[in-house]
């Protein structure tokens, strides 16, 4: 039967994934050991995902062991060896800000646990196709340095700018930028990735995430923001803005995009190449924007505290360019607008609260 390895399977954007490869037919082996609950407390736990998948979907199982664990990887990559068709690689500390707490944990993880996944997919399944979720911050505060205008509501790149109709493209740089602790694990990753596209010719594709969200994320404050916003503002709890007037930018995307662009470079791999995959310009809002979004849909004023610190390298306005993607996979495109997804997000914590 096809396989398919999914890590992080408990987590956002692996939860997705699992379902959606489920249902094209895939038996589907997920990887994660809640160490999201490690990294931002109970609330974040993941393991009732992992729990809710099991019991509703005949071909699927969790193994709880680290991505860490290169003997357990081996020996789980050995048994399933070439029935493994897909690799899809979304276990992570995905964190800006704790990685700084513990950069041994967050390199060990984002970058060593990645090499184990290449290396024993090289190993016991060459010919897999093996899809890794990057980050934008491999770009680190680079982003920061285009021309910027401060509008009423937002930051925005200057309208005479090449980057202002459709976003960042895959041509900056990522070389001489502050990329935070995680960026740099990210970093180490990503290209680890495309050089075993590249080196060993294997099916590799990075896609570098801008903000990755859904229904399905256990809300932390340290991740996932459009989660915690709406979780903030339907139970009453503070929001805390970091700078920058609460008019940085972040393009949102759907976890159900996301993975069908996944997809779509699983059908046809184009080896070690590299994605900017966000929600693009149409799905692009700045915190205040998000806010006023909250308070609309939900009915109440979300409380909020403004500190004038930003977090460390945090972009100002970062919007992905999907032409790239669009061009290789022309029957991709988004189908979430932002509003859909929050409407989503909204269903999906005031079910919680009132289950809780
Ligand atoms: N959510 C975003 O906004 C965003 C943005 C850009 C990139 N990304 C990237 O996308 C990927 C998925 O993000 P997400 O939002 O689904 O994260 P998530 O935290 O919801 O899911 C990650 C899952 O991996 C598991 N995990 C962590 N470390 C592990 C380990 N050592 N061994 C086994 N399992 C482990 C966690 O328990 C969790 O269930 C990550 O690589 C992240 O860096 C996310």
């Amino acid at each position: 039967m096809k396989t398919a390895i999914v890590t992080g399977a408990a987590g956002l954007i692996g939860s997705e994934s699992v379902r959606f490869l489920s249902e094209r037919g895939f038996r589907v082996i997920g990887i994660d050991n809640d160490m999201r609950r490690y990294f931002f407390g109970d609330g974040a736990s993941t393991r009732w995902m992992a729990d809710k998948l099991t019991a509703t979907l005949p071909e699927f199982h969790n193994e709880n062991f680290d991505i860490r664990d290169i003997d357990a990887l081996s020996k789980l990559f050995a048994e399933h060896s070439s029935d493994i068709e897909l690799v899809l690689h979304t276990a992570a500390q995905p964190s800006h800000d704790w990685a700084a707490r513990e950069p041994l944990t967050d390199f060990t993880v984002n970058a060593n646990g990645t090499l184990n996944l290449l290396e024993v997919t090289r190993r016991h399944c060459p010919d897999a196709v093996f899809i890794f979720t990057s980050t934008n911050k491999v770009y680190g505060d680079r982003p920061n340095t285009l021309p910027l205008v401060e509008l009423e509501q937002r930051w925005e790149i200057a309208e005479d700018h090449p980057y202002y109709e459709r976003g960042i493209d895959e041509s900056m740089s990522i070389d001489s930028t502050l990329h935070s602790i995680f960026g740099a694990s990210k970093v180490a990753a990503d290209v680890m990735v495309q050089e075993y596209g590249r080196y060993f010719g294997m099916k590799t594709g990075v896609f570098r995430g801008g903000c990755l969200t859904g229904p399905a994320h256990s809300g932390a404050e340290l991740h996932g923001f459009l989660a915690w916003l709406m979780q903030c503002a339907i139970d009453g709890t503070r929001y805390r803005i970091y700078g920058y007037r609460g008019k940085q930018v972040r393009d949102n995307i759907h976890s159900f995009d996301l993975v069908n662009a996944l997809y779509h470079f699983y059908q046809a791999p184009r080896p070690g190449e590299v994605y900017n995959l966000g929600g693009g310009r149409d799905n692009s809002a700045s915190l205040i924007e998000c806010i006023k979004m909250a308070e609309d849909m939900t009915g109440k004023k979300l409380e909020t505290t403004y500190t004038d610190k930003n977090r460390i390298g945090d972009h100002i306005c970062y919007i992905s360019d999907l032409a790239k993607l669009k061009s290789h996979y022309p029957d991709w495109s988004i189908t979430k607008s932002l509003p859909q997804i929050c409407e989503e997000i909204v269903a999906a914590q005031d079910g919680k609260a009132t289950t809780a």
